[in-house]
């Protein structure tokens, strides 16, 4: 009953065009389980508002990142610029926040205040599943 529920589910959205969900158990980041919903919401959003520039693959390679004044960075290093924490130690889910609603508009990268406060939440981990410095390492900030 469960599977067909689930089958149904893939089916509507393979109808609407859409990818069957990437993610289908949770995931640990840093230490933190997170949702599958809270993953699959925030690759959505990736792919509709960050992946044109961040790419697909979190690289930096998007096919709108040629010609902007800096290049983004690769999220698959965790390699964060925009940070509290110290060398080497990777953002706090509040910086990569800052960033994505104020943006660093001279650099190319948008801001996105007006996104839901859920929304960044669910983007955020997203990014994290990029890097196996989150996927892999126990908690690790904080
Ligand atoms: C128009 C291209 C573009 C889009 C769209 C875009 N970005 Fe960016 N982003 C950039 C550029 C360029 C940088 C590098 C800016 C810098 O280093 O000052 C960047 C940097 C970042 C950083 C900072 C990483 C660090 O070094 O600390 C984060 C986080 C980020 N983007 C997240 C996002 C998210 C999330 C989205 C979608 C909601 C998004 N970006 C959409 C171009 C873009």
């Amino acid at each position: 009953m469960r599977v067909a529920v689930v089958l149904g589910v893939v089916a509507l959205a393979a109808a609407c065009g859409e990818d069957p969900p990437k993610f289908t158990a949770p995931v640990t980041l840093g230490g933190t389980e997170v949702a599958a919903e809270v993953l699959n919401a925030g690759h959505r959003s990736y792919e509709m508002r960050c992946a044109s520039c961040h790419g697909p693959d979190g690289s930096g390679q998007g096919p709108a990142a040629t010609g902007l004044a800096k290049r983004p960075r690769d999220f698959r290093q965790a390699d964060y610029a925009y940070k509290s924490t110290g060398e080497g130690e990777l953002p706090t889910d509040e910086d990569i926040d800052a960033t994505i609603r104020n943006g660093k508009p001279k650099n190319g990268m948008p801001a996105f205040g007006g996104l839901a406060d859920a929304d960044r939440h669910a983007i955020i981990q997203y990014l994290k599943t990029f890097s196996p410095r989150w996927t892999a390492a126990p908690a690790e900030a904080s």
